[in-house]
């Protein structure tokens, strides 16, 4: 089988990397891909934004099959195009894409299907700002949320106690142009669980925790992701299938009764609340970095699932096996990142890493003069496994360290307390 990645990312890596494994490995192309991609596929020069060059790349490959990873591209269409032009698409068409492209919409949706999430109202104009923000957090006594409602690379969100602080957030992004969601505050754990779907038919893979903020101990500015892990040892037995029960299912069944058939991973990001479940957020692709923990211990093949969806022929039956092994990831992030990424810093140490037992995801690499640069913020996603999550996390986190990058940080927190408590809990069992 003949498989084309659009993507440049750590998720994009991580994919590749699963497939790979398969058996039969199928033959990979991506574009562009990275660095670390083109240790294991051949890259095309095509860049991520560029739906004509994806096509043209597409006819010329014959590929069985198109994946696209990031989002831009979703939003923008190109599962349509690459549609459009013959080929078997794992990717949402822009339509359905716009479940993650605008939150006002997704709240619609959620709302439509009795999907539970936290209440919100969308401001466009300055002046209803204050009300808004009143109705939605009267005794301000807890956070404000406020959100950008269009794309943001996961840094469109602000959460702050600070009404000062959330106005200048809202205040900048109608200034730009855009529209704001502010939303009911949801305490609680949050869990990003990946849904495959081929446009009618869901099926869950296993979830996994993600950890937003920049800095340990949840300090400082909300990212893409900083680190994740899976499984969640805490998390309440059924939790997947109380997911595809009243989130999943329903939202897909929405969107097809409007004639947006969704097909590709339907992102569910939740809160476990103290009155219950409730979605964050949806996103219309695999999550990154959560899919370097998830994919790497599926295993079950990967070629064959994304293929059924994308032909709209999942069965209902797919049970998908998962190693007993925990996974974690660490985030290496360059210097300045979120607000200000510095790019073109050399990297060393990777093979340091890996002879820790860690293997080396790219994010935001590039080559220069042969030698491997920083070229994003999120530069490197280190994922290592083991029998529980603090060997996994312990593993990683010394594999992180041993690589160099000017100015570069990480967290050190990624499932220290899950790890404790299972440890905890596994003590308690013994005793
Ligand atoms: P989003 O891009 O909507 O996923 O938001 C990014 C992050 O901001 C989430 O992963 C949460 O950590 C936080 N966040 C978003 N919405 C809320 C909310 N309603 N209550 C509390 N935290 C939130
Ligand atoms: N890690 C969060 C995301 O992929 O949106």
């Amino acid at each position: 089988m003949k498989i084309l990645i659009i993507g440049s990312g750590g998720r994009e890596h991580a994919i590749i990397r699963r497939l790979a494994a398969d058996s039969p490995a199928p033959e990979l192309h991506a574009a562009p891909g990275n660095p670390g991609i083109a240790q294991l596929a051949t890259c095309h020069d095509a860049a991520v934004t560029d739906l004509d060059a994806q096509v043209r790349l597409a006819d010329r490959l014959q590929p069985d099959l198109v994946v696209i990873g990031p989002e831009a591209p979703l939003v923008a269409g190109a599962a349509d195009r690459l549609r459009e032009a013959g080929h078997t698409v794992f990717g949402p068409s822009a339509a359905a894409a716009v479940l993650e492209g605008s939150k006002s919409w997704a709240k619609e949706i959620m709302a439509a299907a009795g999907v539970p999430t936290a209440a919100s109202v969308t401001v466009t104009a300055r002046e209803q700002l204050e009300p808004g923000l009143d109705r939605i957090n009267p005794l301000a006594d807890v956070p404000y949320v406020v959100k950008a409602d269009g794309l943001a690379a996961g840094k469109g969100v602000v959460v702050t106690e600070d009404r000062t602080a959330a106005i200048t957030h809202a205040v900048a992004v109608l200034t730009a142009g855009g529209s704001v969601v502010l939303e009911e505050f949801l305490d609680g754990p949050e869990v990003s669980l990946f849904c495959l779907s081929d446009g009618t038919r869901v099926v869950p893979l296993a979830p996994a925790q993600d950890f937003k903020r920049a800095l340990d101990d949840d300090e400082g500015p909300n990212t893409g992701g900083m680190g994740a892990y899976s499984p969640l040892p805490w998390a309440p037995e059924g939790l997947a299938e109380e997911v595809l029960e009243k989130v999943a299912r329903p939202t897909i069944a929405e969107l097809a009764s409007r004639g947006i058939p969704f097909v590709g991973v339907l992102y569910c990001g939740l809160a476990l609340t103290s009155r219950g479940m409730r979605v964050i957020e949806f996103n219309a692709r695999f999550g990154d970095p959560e899919t370097q923990v998830v994919l790497e211990r599926l295993a079950s093949p990967l070629a064959p699932l994304l293929l059924d969806a994308a032909r709209g022929e999942l069965t209902a039956e797919t049970d998908l096996a998962w190693s007993e092994d925990s996974a974690v990831t660490v985030v290496l992030a360059s210097a300045g990142y979120p607000a200000a990424a510095r790019s073109g810093d050399p990297i060393t140490g990777i093979d340091a890493a890996e002879q820790l037992g860690a293997h080396v995801i790219h994010a935001g690499t590039a080559t220069m003069d042969g030698a491997l640069v920083s070229a994003g913020g999120r530069v490197l996603s280190v994922v290592a496994t083991g029998e529980d999550l603090e060997a996994a996390r312990s593993r990683a986190l010394s594999a992180t360290e041993a690589i160099r990058l000017e100015g570069s940080h990480h967290r050190t927190d990624i499932a220290r307390r899950a790890a404790a408590d299972a440890q905890a809990a596994s003590e308690e069992m013994n005793a």
